[in-house]
């Protein structure tokens, strides 16, 4: 932790408390260690990462938000904005400890245009809430999140979330137009609006999507629908190997079919899943499996594009490919894949679970590299994730017999090698869970130091008392 920092920021005293209470209302301010606890960490190992906000406000108002984020600034207090908490990064944990803002009072829907195919939302809307709601209407929100049921839209603008359906419909980003931000010196303003095309000047909008919380608070999106696919259906497909799976997905890729989602798992992820769910897919046989979900609005089509994938499986060495026949089925088979990293955390909650991006064609020299750096370090690595995105969850978990001092070093050499590798191939060190804390130090390391500096150049001019979410993604006291 950087000791400068900490001691550069002023205390929530009892008369800024009073302050946030004026402003929120006192039911809407926590200062109680009992209840700001469960803000003090997100998916993270909350022991490695978690730190104790001084007070947690729950406003309900853009206007409540500005105002807090004034006297923040004003009295340079650092303030940490929160969604569901649903992180993989620690990009919602207050490092310096100050305000936390959770937006999770402010979940209403504020307009459903469906003329313009758009959705207004406040920020603190449960994205699955969201995606039934235009489902009714036959609309569909692309944006696919792997915690969709716990996650905030908000969060997800802020992290740009990816998930199970990037490969044909992108990241969340693709889907925000526009958006309400309250900035970090507190001013209200509307980037972006209910447009498909802007190019008024910078895409300022597109800068927020993805700054992890540093650049000022979401507070409403416009949210872009599209027409809600009539027809879906998925293919299990298991292999022998790890390496047979992965290999095949440049080549799936390059057919000219853009399937929904190819996803990947290995062996020991559906097991762990498995176990934790009660579930049981046909795993014993297969070292590793893919699961590609195609759609689209004619449900022949979407069989013949599918029957295509998985005769091209089996040409290559599939054991095995099972079509799920029916909703129930896909919903089981995707349960599964959803709970790989919660299910690995109540397996193992010392790990670190990982989330390179590589372009799609080098993912085949990802899986021999892993198994490296797995009997390297003494440490198991399962793997499992986008394939399609060349973006996997390679997670390093901890041996029962490796004692700690021995885990901490090797875990720090492990990444530190993963990550070169993957730089090396034409990666990055993260393709959808963020810096935030977690990976802060690597990023210094391995980014570009042009790229570095112009992004400290950014979080100063917006930021110029370093108050909105400080710590995250790079130190100003390196530049
Ligand atoms: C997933 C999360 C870990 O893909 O991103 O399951
Ligand atoms: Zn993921």
């Amino acid at each position: 932790m950087d000791a400068h920092a900490r001691n550069a920021y002023s205390a929530v005293t009892p008369r800024i408390a009073d302050a946030v209470r004026k402003i929120a209302g006192a039911k809407n301010v926590l200062v109680d260690d009992d209840k700001i606890q469960a803000y003090s960490h997100d998916e993270t190992n909350a022991e490695k990462y978690g730190h104790m906000p001084e007070l947690v406000v729950l406003p309900t108002k853009a206007e409540q938000v500005a105002e807090i984020v004034k006297l923040a600034n004003r009295e340079h207090i650092p303030i940490t904005p929160r969604g569901a908490g649903s992180g993989l990064s620690g990009g919602a944990i207050p490092l310096f400890g100050g305000i936390l803002l959770s937006l999770e009072k402010m979940n209403k829907i504020v307009e459903f245009d469906t003329a313009n195919m758009v959705i207004v939302a406040e920020a603190g809307v449960v994205t699955n809430d969201l995606a039934n709601l235009v489902q009714e209407k036959g609309l569909f929100f692309a944006g696919y999140p792997m915690s969709l049921q716990t996650c905030m839209i908000g969060g997800n603008i802020a992290e740009n979330a990816g998930g199970g359906k990037a490969v044909k419909y992108g990241v969340t980003g693709r889907y925000i137009t526009g958006l309400e931000l309250v900035t970090p010196t507190g001013e209200i303003v509307w980037l972006g609006g209910k447009l498909s095309k802007d190019v008024s000047g910078y895409d300022l909008k597109q800068l927020v999507i993805g700054s992890e919380g540093t650049l000022g608070i979401v507070t409403k999106a416009i949210i872009k629908l599209i027409g809600h696919p009539t027809a879906k259906s998925d293919l299990l497909v298991l292999f022998k190997t790890a390496r047979q799976a992965i290999d095949m997905v440049p080549i799936i890729m390059s057919k000219g079919i853009v399937p929904t989602s190819i996803e990947f798992m290995d062996q020991l992820s559906i097991i762990t899943s498995c176990r934790y769910l009660n579930e049981s897919l046909p795993y014993e046989e297969a070292g590793a499996m893919l699961l590609i979900e195609v759609d689209g609005t004619n449900q022949d089509q979407v069989e013949s594009d599918l029957i295509a994938i998985g005769d091209l499986c089996e040409e290559h060495g599939a054991i095995e490919v099972y079509v799920a026949e029916d909703r129930n089925t896909m919903e089981r088979i995707w349960n599964v894949r959803r709970n790989i990293a919660e299910a690995f955390k109540v397996y193992s909650p010392v790990q670190s679970l990982e989330d390179i991006v590589v372009p799609p064609s080098s993912i085949p020299e990802i899986i021999p590299e892993l198994e490296v750096l797995s009997a390297k370090y003494g440490m198991k690595i399962p793997c499992y994730g986008h394939a399609g995105d060349g973006n996997l969850h390679a997670t390093l978990v901890k041996e029962p017999s490796m004692p700690m001092e021995t885990w901490h070093t090797a875990e720090v050499a492990c990444l530190r090698e993963l990550y070169q590798i993957t730089r090396r191939l034409g990666g990055k060190i993260s393709g959808e869970h963020g810096i935030g804390m977690k990976r802060k130090s690597y990023l210094k390391e391995l980014a570009d130091p042009v790229e570095l500096k112009l992004m400290q150049g950014i979080k100063r001019a917006w930021d110029p008392n370093t108050i909105m979410n400080p710590g995250k993604i790079f130190d100003l006291a390196d530049a």
